[in-house]
């Protein structure tokens, strides 16, 4: 399976900027993507078609969404259903990200609810899953990775295409932080993370990607690319800029 280097851009551009950001890392990028590696750009929602244009089918990109509401449609105000995103060029989409958890309240169920009808729809989707600072010092990162897996995952048909279905373990203590988790924490998650989706999928899990998030940055993403159970990495803030999360991907 490809290794992915995912760009998670938040609350963040204009479509203006989108576009150009987009065009440039495709100037930046192209020709130069060592074999083996994509690249998914996440762009906000009234960004996706501009990113679209900017992208220009390049080789090796792929457009994603943030979020999506589990429902193809109805009075939903505000929301947004897989079949828009699919329509606006998105072909991949997070769940359970920590700041929609955290920040807006999603429980793990509805995570879990988003994540089956989002795949039933045709998306591919990233299941993002990662202990806060206070779960880790007490302990509980096998039991908040198990929480959040198996409730997260509930839904989604053991005979799931493995490259459809991804995971990206994001501690919440190291996001947006500059507190990047050390290899041995991140082999210890993602090890976590492997065997669960074998218990939960079988041998097929195998083929399934584990993204890590928090902190990625150009000096410290050939280190923890190469690391066991590291098929990727999810960025937000060095993702933002053209050349920086160039260097990422190039790294
Ligand atoms: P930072 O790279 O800014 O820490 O954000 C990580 C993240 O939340 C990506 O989804």
């Amino acid at each position: 399976m490809n290794k992915l280097f995912a760009a998670n851009w938040k609350m963040h551009k204009t479509a203006a900027e989108a576009r150009q950001t987009a065009a440039d890392l495709v100037a930046l990028v192209s020709g130069r993507l060592k074999p083996g590696r994509e690249v998914l750009i996440l762009p906000p929602f009234t960004a996706l078609a501009p990113v679209a244009a900017g992208l220009g089918g390049a080789a090796g990109f792929l457009l994603g969404a943030q979020n999506f509401y589990p429902q193809q449609q109805g009075a939903f105000t505000g929301e947004v259903s897989p079949g828009m995103l699919l329509d606006a060029g998105a072909r991949f989409a997070l769940t359970g990200h920590s700041e929609r958890r955290h920040v807006l309240g999603e429980s793990d169920a509805l995570v879990g609810e988003k994540t089956a009808f989002g795949l039933a729809s045709g998306l591919c989707v990233i299941l993002c899953v990662g202990e806060k600072e206070g779960e880790r010092k007490a302990g509980e990162l096998l039991a908040v990775l198990e929480r959040q897996m198996r409730a997260g995952l509930q839904g989604v048909p053991k005979d799931i295409a493995p490259e459809r279905l991804a995971l990206a373990y994001e501690p919440v203590w190291a996001i947006g932080t500059g507190l990047v988790a050390g290899p041995k924490e991140i082999l210890e998650a993602h090890a976590i993370v492997r065997r669960i989706l074998v218990e939960i999928f079988g041998p097929s899990a195998s083929a399934m990607r584990i993204l890590y998030g928090g902190s990625v940055k150009p000096d410290n993403a050939s280190e923890i690319i190469a690391l066991d159970n590291v098929d990727g990495v999810l960025v937000g803030g060095a993702s933002l800029k053209a050349d920086e999360f160039s260097r990422i991907v190039l790294a």
